[in-house]
């Protein structure tokens, strides 16, 4: 095959590889959205805060995959990488967190690939999140194609200390000094106190507003 149309038969590829992965992003975080909806439709309720989206740029995938060891092909990017698409969705309480997550999960037509739930076991930083890897089906003309979206479901307080931890990890090239680290740790910890005492409030509120009968959540 002549390089020219070899290539052009790569940047095919590529944009249509890219375009289903940016299908199932807007289709996962559209679910998000629902699900959000629903419980305000039904029960007056936000569990969701806000809902974040994002596709891994051209740069990013081709780094993960070499920092991975792996050779940069289109086979690769889709057996190897699990966060090409990425959902990030942030709620107000912790027990909206596994209530989300148990929701996406009966969705008939999602998958669970894989779980990792760093709210019952946090990284050793003091990270919190619990991770999903799905597969969600997007069909076209001729066929269905079955495509992996990662979502992050964490709280508002778990959201804002990542958003930190990032920025310093990025700023400081993962050479954070270790008075740094410790202090991350401990403001981790205050983030658990944090969580902890909202739910508590949002529990009291709840109670009283029952008993009033105004809500029926
Ligand atoms: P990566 O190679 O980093 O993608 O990790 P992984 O494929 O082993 O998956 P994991 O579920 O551990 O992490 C996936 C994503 O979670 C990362 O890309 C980050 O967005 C987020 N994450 C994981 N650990 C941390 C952390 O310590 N700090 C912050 N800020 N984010 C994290
Ligand atoms: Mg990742």
């Amino acid at each position: 095959m002549e390089d020219g149309q070899k290539s052009q038969e790569e940047v095919d590829q590529w944009e249509e590889t890219m375009f289903l992965y940016d299908s199932a992003l807007k289709k996962m975080a559209l679910r998000a959205q629902t699900i959000n909806d629903e419980f305000v439709c039904r029960y007056r309720y936000d569990p969701i805060e806000h809902i974040k989206y994002r596709l891994k740029t051209a740069d990013s995938i081709v780094r993960k995959l070499q920092q991975d060891g792996h050779e940069v092909t289109i086979e690769n990017m889709n057996e190897k990488l699990s966060d090409i698409a990425g959902v990030r969705i942030i709620c107000s309480f912790t027990s909206d967190i596994y209530q989300i997550a148990g929701i996406i999960e009966k969705q008939e037509d999602i998958t669970v690939l894989h779980v990792k739930d760093y709210i019952q076991n946090p990284k050793p930083n003091g990270y919190k999140s619990y991770h999903m890897v799905v597969s969600v089906p997007i069909f076209l003309s001729d066929g269905r194609r079955d495509v992996k979206v990662e979502i992050q479901i964490r709280s508002v307080a778990m959201d804002f200390w990542a958003s930190l931890e990032h920025k310093i990890a990025y700023k400081l090239e993962g050479d954070t000094p270790k008075m740094l680290l410790r202090e991350l740790k401990s403001c981790a910890d205050i983030v658990d106190v944090l969580d902890d005492k909202m739910y508590s409030l949002h529990r009291a509120l709840l109670a009283i507003t029952e008993k009033r009968d105004d809500v029926t959540y």
